[in-house]
């Protein structure tokens, strides 16, 4: 059997940072309130001429060097955003490009804040089956670009940034299983209304600025992450005391940690970077990895749970032995 396990990981946060008192001057909010509601105190955002693909690419490299594999060695890229630079190319294209390569399957896929778990799903199956030996998959958004900046109901939650993992194949299992799930029933709760545009060449219909009833997707995030963690346990036939590390999505503190409280894992088991990052969609689960693993938290061996929850309604998790 050939499976897919993590050669290395990198990340890479915009510089520019956005602190909760300089929101205080954009919207009726305050410091307190945000970091008691959702446990963020500060984000990146890009300036005007950085984009998503200037993100995946400083992630990628980095996680290519952790790896000690030259860009000529991969021969798959895959990369979870929901903000990328252009229609098409896919920002997967872009980045093959600037890495110096050609030839090889590279491909974005769309599911928000599940970007990533998505993303290292299908690489994983592809490695699986034989069909690439060196992958690149990369979580990477500008979700700044899709907020508005007088709505103080999302515009305080999210931060731009990436996250990437290199993945090799090995006859042991380092990716034990994933499990990827979507409900479209939902879309009310969570969306961005512009599209391409209808035959008449302007970009974007309606509005681009993510519409989101907080309140309703918080509940139905907490229950989904449950489930999802019974399922995933329930498949490896583990139980919740052989997890070393949680590394969720980082969408609010109080979703994180009523799946702590689901997984009996106290807080110290939990990787959290929603204080420093703010939900950064796709790359939020990567970019917490990377962060843990260089601060030398997650060692070589540890059973580690990832979860995310997102638009679409999207959700996922992935065992890993790292
Ligand atoms: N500052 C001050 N007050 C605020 C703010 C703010 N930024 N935002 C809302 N409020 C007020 C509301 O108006 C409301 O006031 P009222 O009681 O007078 O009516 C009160 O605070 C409570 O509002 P709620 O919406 O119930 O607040 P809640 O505790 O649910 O927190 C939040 C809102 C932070 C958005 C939370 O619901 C949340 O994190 N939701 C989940 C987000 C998520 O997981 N999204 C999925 C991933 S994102 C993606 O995929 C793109």
């Amino acid at each position: 059997m050939t499976f897919s396990r993590i050669l290395g990981t990198g990340s890479y946060v915009p510089e520019k940072i956005l602190s909760n008192t300089d929101i205080e001057h954009l919207v009726d909010t305050s410091d307190s309130w945000i970091r008691e509601r959702t446990g963020i105190r500060r984000r990146h955002v890009v300036d005007e001429r950085e984009s998503t693909v200037d993100l995946a690419e400083r992630a990628a490299r980095a996680a290519l060097d952790a790896a000690g594999l030259d860009p000529r060695e991969i021969d798959l890229i895959v990369v979870g955003t929901t903000t990328p630079d252009r229609i098409y190319p896919a920002t997967a294209c872009r980045l093959q490009a600037r890495l110096g390569a050609g030839g090889y399957p590279a491909f974005d896929v769309q599911a928000v804040c599940t970007g990533f778990i998505y993303a290292l799903g299908v690489a994983d199956r592809f490695m699986r089956t034989g069909s690439a030996r060196h992958a690149l998959v990369i979580g990477a958004d500008t979700h700044s670009r899709l907020l508005d900046w007088s709505d103080r109901g999302t515009c305080i939650l999210f931060g731009d940034g990436a996250g990437a993992v290199v993945l090799g194949v090995d006859d042991v299992p380092g990716i034990l299983s994933t499990h990827l799930h979507a409900d479209g029933n939902y879309e009310d709760l969570l969306y961005v209304e512009g599209g391409v545009p209808r035959g008449n060449g302007v970009i974007a219909e309606g509005n681009a600025y993510t519409k989101m009833r907080g309140n309703e997707v918080f509940k139905v995030a907490v229950r989904t992450l449950h489930r999802i963690v019974d399922e995933t346990l329930a498949a490896n036939a583990l139980q919740k005391s052989d997890i070393d590390w949680l590394i969720p999505h980082q969408a609010n503190i109080r979703i994180i940690e009523a799946t702590a409280r689901k997984l009996g894992l106290p807080m110290e088991r939990v990787v959290v970077t929603i204080d420093e990052h703010g939900n950064t969609s796709a790359a939020s689960v990567p970019l917490a990895f990377d962060v843990a693993v260089r601060d030398g938290r997650i060692k070589r061996g540890d059973n580690l749970l990832l979860e995310a929850f997102g638009g679409g309604f999207t959700w996922g998790s992935a065992l890993i032995r790292y």
